[in-house]
């Protein structure tokens, strides 16, 4: 066994331990232990350490995680009512009326003191029901039937309005891989429930994407914006809303790849990112490199996983970026004197590696 090979199943060891250890009584996964501004559960971050801790074969870290989400989209019932309810009457919420990106570990939203965190994004609950379809593998158990149909409901509602993006950016528009993550959980939902309304509405949104949000054959950010995003990569993997060998994916993966590759070969969020200076992040290297195995490009996989082994940090923690390639060295130190040390490890990270290692191509379903 070559030395890569043996480290990167240390990583992935290393990793299921990180995210054990992150996981809280609840059953909520944090999205990194020691990083106050990140002591939170996010749907996102959390049902890709649940898709990953299903495909290292820990069920009942991921089964309690997903119970954990479910009971605390069923304690929001009222509030999906509500916004659902004034969106059938052609009124629009207010945005702090929308559910929350994050809630705290024991599942509450947080209580919000002077600058509200961006916390109105769609994108977590139709990844969400993405991973629950998956950890169920198509079988809707009773104690998932509440939740699952008042997520779809509220994102089958929610799916045209702009909201706060994967990055908590841009809250006045449309990013498509926000619609491509609500695509994806409809589409589960609908397995699910035996409901093919949610699956009408996922057709609608992947020809929308198709006819709004591509320039030059490619995938854009968001119909009101033509740079790529590296989070694109999701429509094919896990998501498969279209096939890795479609024009479009393939043109996309090539533009991520073109533009958003550093030197090194680390992979950025979007150009034009300052946060902690928009460095590469360890997540979407990993990412793309996990699109790559599943796909056939062994280089790139290979590329990859080399990359994200040797910015690991000496403890094997994953980071969420190093600070050494930054877009604008101009934004590292107010982000450092503003908010301290990049997060690490971050729950994610170690998470988007395992699925690089591990994950199959048919996480959710076929
Ligand atoms: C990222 C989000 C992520 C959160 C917690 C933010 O900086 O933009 O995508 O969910 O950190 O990890």
């Amino acid at each position: 066994m070559s030395t890569t090979t043996t480290t990167a199943r240390n990583a992935v060891v290393q990793g299921v331990r990180v995210i054990a250890d992150g996981q809280a009584a609840s059953g909520a996964y944090v999205a990194s232990p020691n990083f106050a501004e990140y002591a939170y559960g996010w749907l996102r971050d959390g049902a890709y350490c649940a898709l990953a801790m299903d495909a290292a074969g820990e069920r009942e870290s991921a089964a309690e995680f997903y119970a954990w989400a479910s009971r605390v989209i069923e304690s929001q019932q009222a509030r999906i009512a509500a916004i659902t309810g004034q969106l059938a009457d052609g009124r629009l919420p207010e945005r702090l009326e929308m559910l929350p990106a994050r809630y705290t570990l024991t599942g509450e939203p947080e209580v919000i003191e002077g600058e509200a965190w961006p916390n109105f994004q769609l994108d977590g609950y139709g990844t969400w029901l993405f991973a629950v379809d998956s950890h169920l593998n198509g079988e809707l158990s009773p104690a998932f039937a509440a939740s699952v149909a008042l997520a779809a409901r509220y994102i089958d509602a929610c799916w045209q309005l702009p909201c706060f993006d994967y990055w908590e950016e841009s809250g006045d528009r449309q990013h498509t891989s926000t619609i491509a993550a609500i695509a994806a959980g409809l589409r589960s939902a609908s397995r699910l429930l035996g409901d093919p309304s949610f699956e009408t509405t996922a057709r609608t949104i992947v020809q929308f994407m198709l006819d709004n949000c591509v320039a030059d054959g490619s995938f854009t950010k968001g119909p009101a914006d033509p740079r790529v995003d590296a989070s694109l990569v999701s429509i094919a993997t896990p998501f498969r809303l279209l096939d890795a060998r479609h024009p479009v994916m393939v043109a996309t993966v090539a533009r991520v790849r073109a533009e958003l590759s550093t030197s090194t070969g680390g992979i950025r969020r979007y150009l034009g990112d300052t946060y902690y200076g928009g460095n590469p992040w360890l997540l979407l290297t990993a990412w793309l490199g996990w699109h790559d195995r599943l796909h056939g490009d062994d280089d790139g996989y290979r590329r990859a996983r080399s990359w994200v082994l040797e910015h690991s940090a000496a403890t094997g923690d994953l980071p969420e970026q190093l600070l050494d390639e930054p877009q604008d060295a101009a934004f590292v130190q107010p982000w450092l004197d503003r908010w301290g040390p990049v997060a690490s490890p971050l729950l994610w990270s170690h998470a988007k590696f395992i699925l690089m290692e591990c994950g199959t191509a048919d996480v959710a379903w076929s």
